[in-house]
């Protein structure tokens, strides 16, 4: 059976963490106040150094984090076979234990390799050669191999959780359009809101950024209590006790939050908030208005929203949508010492909204769609 080079731990203290696109300042500042050093953001992802420790806390932690992965080698891939070469030449004995299964995700594309199915495929292949067994369980695997290419070279890393970390579990019931966990997270990071004062969502669909507020304002890890792949795997037996050491320490630190709303027009939207809310065990009081309602809070404080941006509306509905983003900003002008930060996927928001945004005007990918975060103060 042919097999890699030998597995050497020292090449594991380089990590990367990905992100949505346009989140990596957030990210950025969420990794150096954990402790990584070495913080080198590129798009949609921030490569980081530090002991394995860092790298385990970042699990639990990143808010605004998609995946953090133990890189395990980079190697030229501007043709199948030196995709296949390259992969085969890695240590899998040592990283797939006897016993465990594994799958493989790639992302990213090169001139040659532009199907991502095909790299999956050649990849597996490779892996399942060079281990000799054919161990693979797309659904829960226990190793989830993370291929990127670009510029010619795959990089290929472990997931130390296993799956995506912005599926946070709370998210029972959706309704349309729903925002990716680690985005809302990310809007209320770059929101500069203080944590402190009251904050409002009052188009909040399923209720995903008053959620992510309510456990940032209280401290609360987003993925405490997620059990990691690392931990099933027999070669970092070690991460389950540091691991059930920082939860104990997480769970020390956690405050109570300011008074965080949700508030949709929509009886369905309402709905699935509170059961999303419940399920969260977070205190956000979801109740149903129209936006053009929103009554000041108490003390003064910081809006947050992803307005509607009606990507399939004709064009009647877009007049429509333009008329909605008008009537909110003449709603939402009188809140005097209130902050507002919008994320609008719409190029007819600014100018409709007709208030001028404070700082700069961030572009967030909300998956496909390009949008933009505008923060206001009222
Ligand atoms: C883009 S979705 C928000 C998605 C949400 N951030 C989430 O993660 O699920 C926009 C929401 O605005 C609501 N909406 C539309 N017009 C509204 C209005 N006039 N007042 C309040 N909510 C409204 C819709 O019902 C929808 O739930």
């Amino acid at each position: 059976m042919p097999r890699g080079p030998a597995y050497t731990p020292r090449m594991f203290y380089s990590w990367y963490a990905t992100c949505p696109r346009g989140a990596e300042p957030a990210m950025e500042l969420e990794l150096a106040e954990l402790g990584a050093k070495g913080i080198r953001p590129s798009v949609g992802i921030v490569r980081f150094t530090g002991p394995r420790e860092v790298a385990l806390r970042a699990c639990l932690l990143l808010r605004t984090a998609l995946r953090v992965l133990e890189p395990v080698g980079e190697f030229p891939a501007i043709t199948a076979d030196e995709l296949y070469a390259g992969v085969a030449k890695l240590p899998w004995a040592d990283l797939i234990a006897p016993g465990q299964t594994f799958a493989v995700s790639a992302t990213g594309r090169t001139e040659h390799l532009n199907h991502t199915h095909f790299v999956e495929l050649k990849i597996k292949d490779a892996v399942v050669d060079t281990l000799g067994r054919r161990d693979v369980d797309v659904k829960a695997p226990d190793v989830l191999v993370v291929a990127h290419l670009g510029n010619g070279k795959c990089s290929v890393s472990l997931d130390l959780v296993g799956d995506l970390l912005s599926n946070r579990g709370y998210r029972v019931r959706t309704v349309e359009a729903p925002l990716r966990e680690s985005l809302a997270a990310a809007m209320l990071l770059l929101s500069g809101w203080d944590r402190k004062t009251p904050l409002h969502d009052p188009v909040c669909g399923s209720g995903t950024i008053a959620i992510e507020a309510a456990l940032l304002a209280s401290g609360r890890a987003p993925n405490e209590q997620r059990p990691l792949a690392c931990e099933r795997w027999p070669r970092t037996q070690g991460d389950k006790a540091v691991l059930d050491k920082l939860r104990a320490e997480l769970r020390g630190r956690v405050v109570k939050p300011p008074e965080i709303l949700a508030s949709d027009r929509d009886a369905e939207a309402v709905a699935a908030a509170r059961e999303n809310v419940q399920r969260a065990g977070v205190a956000v009081r979801v109740f149903q208005q129209d936006a053009r309602e929103t009554k000041p809070l108490s003390p003064a404080g910081q809006l947050v929203m992803n307005v509607p941006y009606g990507e399939r509306l004709d064009a009647g509905g877009r007049k429509q949508l333009k008329s909605f983003y008008h009537s909110l900003g003449v709603a939402l002008r009188p809140l005097a010492g209130h902050r507002a930060a919008v994320l609008s996927a719409s190029e007819d928001f600014e100018s409709a909204f007709g208030i001028r945004p404070r700082g700069v005007r961030r572009v967030l990918w909300n998956g496909p769609l390009r949008s933009t975060l505008y923060n206001y103060e009222l």
